[in-house]
């Protein structure tokens, strides 16, 4: 029945109807015919390697199951590393994914699949990137130096890779550390028909251009290499030269300098050359047999590559120094020894050439101290191998399976049966095969396989691969899981297919037959002294850097730990590691022996889904529970899902976890409660609990947020509410204080001030309008401001009142009025503050006739033909200007003319026209004295200037000045001075007018003469 609709077969073996291995098997090959080449058992992803590219990888496929959970899709290795990899984010639980299978199964590919499927999916950024980039680029390289194409497989790895990519708490990776298992080191010297060596070998020769081959002393063509198989230089669908740019490019992208690529590549070639060094017979002198370098040459150029003395080189491969506590003894060795020592040093320094790569590659992807982090690992280990031919390694790496099968047993078949056993849950136990008899077979401490090589190779005396058989004969003739000859003859049993020199193992995988030739010399991996110690004299760092111990002061006498030692405590880490973790199976079926697509060899993958354990492994599945986890966390997780249990419960965390589970109604098959554990049966429930769990995280989250939008509504609304109260508040309390205001004493202060003010004013204002002065323009009084603040306004009204009496006076004045004031007006201009005098003749009016004009005809006479009136006629006194005598004169002014007469003649004396009237001078006393000054061109003026007494002279001088003005539109010159001049005839008289001591009415004159040209007049 399948999962999905349109599935093909069953996708999920845990639904097989009847789980027999034949129906097993038919799904499998069902689904791979038609393409499916993964298939679940619960969590476990069965993966049947299809050899060929199928449309279902790729960043579409990424995204997909990115967002689906694990069964809502076809089974996908994407799916599995999705799961592991949200465990590790949402749950904080590291992971290890554990890829197994023979070799060509597909394990590496799968492993690449799971970090490209994580590298897609987890955090991006510029930091995060580059960290993928370094992770994702450590895998061509360590596949160029650890893989090697292989009978089985075109690339198959020879080494073991255990991968930890670490994870910040965001699920972003921060780097990795990557551990490498026991390097099938010889490969390097030896290769089985239709193998190759490393990659990384045909690589270099066909990728590198001219000039790095040349620096590297290599020629292009592989079989000029004694260490490269001639038969196969070339493998089907592998570009070794792109492959080469390749791997320099990932090089760099983890962070190797260009120095550290070009002596990486120069360590390697070194060793390809190292094959090709002919060591040949040589006898000593004793006729013992030496051996000594065939061809110089290709040890010279080794040298001189690694700044190595070739001698020494020599010496060091042909010969050994055994040094006791008193001498030092070297012996020649053989060819076969010296053959022995070439070979075991080059594999030397390619393993720790392949050491140091792994080294490099932590130090760039390290993640520094103390950051928290999550990891995951990923195990690509070399699957179980069976051989024609069987040896240490084959050996090694078996156990190892054996113990990766210890981990499948204990974590999914034992550790759950014992668990629901602990628990108290009802269980039919299911039977499997527990290997851990052969396990401890191997690697009991005291009485184990390598713990017996460790022994034979650390005894003294005589000890040889046989001797270690014989000891194992002796242990293990009864052990169940070990044959031999001796052990086979012993129960008089005849097999034709076991050696002499081999022993057989029953693995869980199957039975193996181990040949013990060179086990001893395997498990010692020692290098002579004299070849560490010639390595560490090389001048370059990094070949010398891989020999430490050849440097004769930090020479230890202690033995290093055996090769299997090593491998198995470096076994026994890992296992402590993927103990610590939750695992996580790929499981790989390799489904024909040719690499072929679409060939589905059923005893093949029997074979594999037996040792596998597939069938176990669904019956425990089936039988089982799914999914478990203490009621504690479980409670924690999912008590959201019921009102009882959220957001408080009180009650003990088993009866919550039954609320819960309990509400949601779930089919009592599903559910087994432990003592302190929950268990689920079917992953499907488990889905739906975790997708419940997502909607009510939803609900919640709007809940949350419906609250935390309703308070902000709602404190906002309250503040607008309150702010608008108070500014409304504010306003009404304003109107309603202006509205009052006119009712406020101290609005009615202002109402008083101003009512008083106004009746001030009015009363101010009656009060002048009753006693206003009289309107004489003469009359300036005015009366005072009853208060100060009026009395501007008060000037004001005088200025006002005094403008409306003068224009009233002036409005009613005659012409001829009008006339006489102009005159006045001209004389105050004239004189006013000038002349002493005018003061007395403001109030006297102009009357102009002093001499009864109008009834004398006779001075009408004098008038002579002169039309107009005559505007002054008055008798003025003549000075005589030469002794200052005077004389009466009769002095009339005419419109056009000044005319003197005598005043006894009736005939005008002088005529004087106004236009040739210069000026006049006067003096500022009160005397009438006044110079006539004529202009020089005058016909009159030949008499000169006239001295003149008047006493009407600011009358007289006025109307002059006005006729002078009328007649000749020329403003006469009126100068007020106490001293003047007075032209006659040629000369001129200075008249210097002084003031005699007061007293008089002060217009009496007296002159006086002083010398010719100066006359004193005196003012009494
Ligand atoms: N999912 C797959 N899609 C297409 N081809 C595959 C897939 N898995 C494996 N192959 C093919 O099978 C070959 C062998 O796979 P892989 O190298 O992963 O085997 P392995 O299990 O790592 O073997 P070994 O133990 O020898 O290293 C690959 O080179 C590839 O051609
Ligand atoms: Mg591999």
């Amino acid at each position: 029945m399948p999962l999905l609709e349109g599935s093909v077969g069953v996708e999920d073996l845990v639904l097989l109807e009847p789980l027999v291995e034949e129906s097993l098997l038919k799904n499998l090959q069902l689904r791979y015919e038609n393409k499916e080449i993964y298939t679940y058992i619960g969590n476990v992803v069965i993966s049947v390697n299809p050899y060929q590219q199928l449309p279902i990888y790729g960043p579409e496929f990424i995204a997909k199951y990115q967002d689906y959970t694990f069964y809502e899709l076809k089974p996908h290795i994407y799916a599995l590393a999705n799961v592991a990899y949200q465990s590790l984010r949402d749950r904080d639980r590291d992971q290890c994914i554990l890829i197994t299978g023979e070799s060509g199964s597909g394990k590496t590919e799968a492993s690449k699949l799971v970090m490209s499927y994580v590298a897609a999916v987890c955090g991006k950024g510029e930091q995060v990137n580059s960290v993928k980039e370094q992770l994702l680029q450590s895998n061509p390289v360590l596949e160029a130096f650890g893989n090697a194409k292989t009978i089985r497989n075109n690339n198959s790895s020879r080494f073991g890779k255990y991968m930890d990519i670490e994870f910040d708490f965001k699920g972003s990776p921060l780097g990795g550390v990557i551990t490498n298992y026991l390097l099938e080191k010889s490969r390097l010297v030896k290769q089985l028909k239709g193998e190759r060596n490393f990659h990384i070998f045909y690589q270099l020769l066909a990728g590198a251009d001219e000039q790095l081959l040349k620096a590297l002393k290599l020629e292009r063509d592989t079989t000029g290499y004694a260490y490269l198989n001639h038969e196969v230089s070339r493998v089907d669908g592998m570009d070794d030269a792109s492959s080469f740019r390749a791997v320099q490019s990932a090089m760099a992208v983890i962070g190797f300098s260009e120095e550290e690529i070009r002596q990486v590549l120069e360590v390697t070639s070194m060793v390809l050359k190292l094959g090709n060094v002919l060591v040949a017979d040589e006898f000593q002198a004793s006729g013992i047999p030496a051996s000594g370098i065939r061809d110089g040459r290709g040890v010279r150029e080794i040298g001189e590559m690694v700044g190595l003395n070739s001698e020494e080189v020599e010496r060091a491969l042909c010969s050994r120094t055994m040094e006791t506590a008193k001498e030092k003894v070297v012996t020649a060795l053989n060819v076969m020894q010296a053959q022995y020592a070439r070979d075991a040093l080059a594999k030397n320094i390619y393993s720790r050439l392949f050491d140091w790569i792994v080294n490099r590659i932590n130090e760039s992807i390290k993640v520094g101290i103390g950051e928290k982090k999550k990891v995951m690992g990923v195990l690509d280990i070399y699957g179980f191998e069976i051989l024609e031919d069987n040896s240490f390694e084959q050996f090694v790496i078996n156990y190892c399976n054996e113990k990766l099968q210890q981990v499948f047993i204990e974590m999914t078949l034992k550790e759950e049966q014992e668990e629901y056993k602990r628990e108290g849950i009802p269980w039919t136990k299911v039977d499997y095969f527990d290997n851990g008899i052969i396990c401890k077979l191997i690697e009991h401490n005291q009485r184990g396989i390598l713990a017996m090589l460790d022994e034979e190779c650390l005894r003294p005396g005589v000890v040889s691969d046989s001797t270690f058989l014989a000891k194992l004969n002796q242990l293990f003739s009864k052990h169940g899981h070990y044959e031999s000859k001796v052990t086979q003859n012993a129960q008089r049993q005849y097999d034709h297919t076991m050696g002499l020199s081999c022993f057989r193992i029953c693995h869980y995988a199957g039975k193996v037959t181990y040949n013990v030739t060179s086990f001893i010399d395997k498990n010692n991996d020692l290098l002579f002294r004299d070849l560490l110690q010639a390595m560490w004299k090389a001048q370059h760092p990094l070949l010398r850097s891989l020999f430490p111990e050849g440097n004769p002061k930090q020479a230890s006498l202690k033995r290093p730990p055996t090769a299997g030692a090593q491998f198995k405590s470096s076994v026994a880490i890992l296992m402590k590691n993927l103990y610590s973790k939750s695992p996580n199976y790929i499981r790989c079926i390799k489904p024909n022996e040719h690499q072929q697509r679409g060939q589905f060899s059923s005893d093949l993958v029997a074979t594999q889904a037996r040792y596998l354990g597939l069938l176990e492994n669904v019956r425990v599945r089936r039988a089982g529970y799914a999914h478990r986890q203490g009621y504690g966390p479980f409670l924690e997780r999912y008590r959201l899902l019921s009102r009882s249990t959220w957001p408080h419960w009180n009650g003990g965390d088993r009866e919550g976890v039954e609320k819960v589970l309990g509400e949601l109604s779930m089919s009592s098959g599903e559910l087994a409660f432990g003592k302190t554990k929950i268990f689920i049966r079917s992953p499907k429930t488990l889905f739906y609990l975790e997708e419940q769990r997502r909607l009510r995280l939803q609900q919640l989250a709007t809940l949350i947020q419906k609250i935390y939008r309703g308070w902000r509504c709602r404190t906002h609304y309250q503040l607008m509410r309150k702010s608008q109260i108070l500014i409304s508040s504010w306003f009404r309390g304003n109107m309603a204080r202006k509205n009052y205001r006119k009712y406020f004493r101290s609005e009615a202060a202002l109402t008083l001030a101003d009512f008083i003010y106004k009746s001030m004013v009015q009363k101010f204002l009656l009060g002048l309008k009753n006693n206003l002065p009289s309107t004489n323009v003469l009359d300036k009084t005015w009366p005072a401001a009853p208060y100060k603040c009026l009395s501007t306004a008060n000037q004001e009204l005088q200025q006002l009142f005094y403008q409306w009496k003068c224009k009233r006076f002036r409005d009613q004045l005659s012409p001829k009025q009008v006339e006489i004031l102009r005159e006045k007006l001209c004389a105050s201009e004239l004189f006013k503050g000038k002349k002493a005098s005018y003061p007395q003749s403001v109030p006297i009016p102009f009357c102009g006739d002093y001499i009864g004009l109008q009834g004398n005809p006779k001075l009408q006479k004098l008038k002579g033909g002169e039309e107009g009136p005559v505007l002054m006629a008055e008798a003025v006194k003549k000075v005589n200007r030469g002794n200052g005598k005077t004389s009466s004169r009769i002095l009339l002014l005419t419109k056009g003319h000044v005319i003197l007469t005598d005043t006894k003649k009736s005939q005008a004396k002088i005529v004087i026209g106004l236009d040739n009237v210069a000026g006049v001078s006067v003096t500022s006393l009160k005397d009438g004295l006044f110079s006539l000054h004529l202009s020089e061109m005058s016909s009159v003026g030949s008499k000169g200037d006239f001295l003149l007494v008047s006493e009407h002279v600011i009358e007289l001088l006025t109307k002059m000045y006005r006729a002078v003005l009328d007649a000749t539109q020329r403003q006469l010159t009126v100068t007020v001075t106490e001293k003047f001049s007075v032209r006659f005839k040629e000369n001129s008289v200075a008249v210097k007018v002084v003031q005699g001591p007061a007293g008089g009415d002060n217009s009496k004159l007296r002159y006086k003469k002083k010398g010719s040209h100066c006359l004193e007049v005196t003012v009494q």
